[in-house]
């Protein structure tokens, strides 16, 4: 016959060692619900494993190579460094945003055309960099894009083709800020309204009623 168990206080529940939050972030301007993931999961981990988003590259898990950047509110931040669940409420960018009406977007086409990618495993990265230095720095000189890609390591090309490619995005968008204010008006030329002779002056008023 089983034996009852004496009635004993109640153990309280032990706190899970992998507590999980849901929440939304705001990624490339669309609301993405990430459910039940452990707090500790870094920003970069639920971008490519939860959120399929695998722009982003886990070259070190440490802050070291740049490879995982994105834009946290504007903010340059390596995204392995970043838990992600701090981040729900942000403005998340990372390189899959960049793209203009599915076109890359300058800084994209730059990097591809001046040499600065062979196995492509940085240039996510790279990309957000130069895309997040141009937007606080319009014409960086070289010294300046050097300091803003000490960040961003490289093991195939080099940095030639980098900086080669910022020149490239700098001299693009002068042209077309240059071209835009030099294009004719599409209106057609503005001619100034002008008065009938005479109308409306200084003389007329002074010889008005003057019937000499
Ligand atoms: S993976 Fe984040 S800095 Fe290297
Ligand atoms: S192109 Fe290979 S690491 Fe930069």
């Amino acid at each position: 016959m089983p034996t009852e168990e004496p009635a004993g206080p109640l153990t309280p529940a032990a706190p899970s060692e992998h507590p999980s939050a849901s929440y939304v972030l705001h990624v490339n301007g669309v609301d993405r619900p990430v459910s039940d993931a452990w707090i500790g999961e870094s920003l970069l981990y639920v971008l490519r494993e939860r959120l399929g988003l695998a722009g982003a590259k886990d070259g070190c898990s440490q802050g070291e190579c740049g490879a995982c950047n994105v834009q946290v509110d504007g903010r340059l931040v390596a995204s392995c460094l970043v838990p992600a669940a701090t981040t729900a409420g942000s403005e998340v960018r990372t390189v899959e945003g960049l793209a203009v009406d599915g076109e890359p977007s300058d800084v994209q086409r730059a990097l591809a055309e001046c040499g600065a990618v062979q196995c492509g495993f940085c240039i996510p990265g790279m990309a957000m960099t130069v895309h997040d230095l141009l937007e606080g720095n319009h014409a960086p000189s070289e010294l300046e894009t050097r300091q803003a890609l000490c960040g961003n390591l490289c093991r195939c090309s080099g940095y030639r083709g980098v900086l080669d490619a910022v020149r490239e995005v700098v001299e693009g968008r002068e042209a077309t800020a240059e071209a835009a204010v030099t294009a004719p008006d599409e209106d057609g030329p503005r001619i100034p309204h002008q008065a009938a002779p005479g109308a409306g002056s200084v003389q007329a008023h002074e010889h008005e009623g003057d019937v000499r």
